[in-house]
């Protein structure tokens, strides 16, 4: 996603305690942002977040994985999105599990891919000609999600955090 002064509409998915939709809309002021999550205690620290900063982005209360719901939220320039991606049997370590809900973390075991691929529909109910979706992702299945997005008509990346490990995959709708 290009930073810029034309008005762009971004979606971020998982939006938790509003970082990354309050840091797109801080950075960007004329960008209409929303953000949704499933966890109602998640939006209501996310408005309390947005109303210290006195940023303006929708917050809106839905199932992710409902992608005709996502859907009726119209199109957007962008998607970003942390989804939950730690199979369930993965031990964490205590400074992040004794402090993040698990419905913040975990998919289970068969399905790590679950929030990747309810974002497949989203490319075309969505997401503009142009337009780009970035998730991150855990570092053992980029690859699978890379594939798992590789549709007619887009162009797939996988992206490396600070320390160069593999941590997110950015598709790029032509
Ligand atoms: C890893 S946290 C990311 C939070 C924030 N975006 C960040 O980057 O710090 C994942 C978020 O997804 C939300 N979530 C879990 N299941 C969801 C679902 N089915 N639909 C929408 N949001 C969901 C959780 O409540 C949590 O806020």
């Amino acid at each position: 996603m290009v930073k810029g002064d034309e008005a762009k509409r971004v979606l971020d998915i998982g939006t938790g305690s509003g970082c990354m939709a309050l840091a797109l809309k801080a950075e960007n002021p004329s960008w209409d942002v929303v953000g949704v999550d499933v966890s109602e205690a998640a939006l209501n620290q996310a408005e309390t977040n947005a109303i210290e900063l006195g940023l303006d982005v929708t917050w809106v209360a839905l199932d992710a994985l409902d992608s005709a719901a996502v859907a009726a939220l119209g199109r957007f320039d962008g998607i970003v999105s942390n989804p939950p991606y730690i199979p369930s049997s993965e031990v964490l370590e205590p400074h992040v599990q004794d402090h993040e809900p698990a419905l913040a973390l975990f998919v289970p075991d068969n399905e790590p891919l679950r929030f990747y691929n309810a974002m497949v529909p989203l490319v075309t109910s969505c997401l503009v000609s142009g337009g780009c979706m970035v998730a991150e992702c855990h570092t053992e299945f980029t690859k699978e999600v890379a594939d798992c997005w590789k549709l007619e008509g887009a162009q797939v990346q996988v992206l490396c955090d600070l320390q160069g490990a593999q941590r997110a995959v950015r598709l790029i709708r032509s």
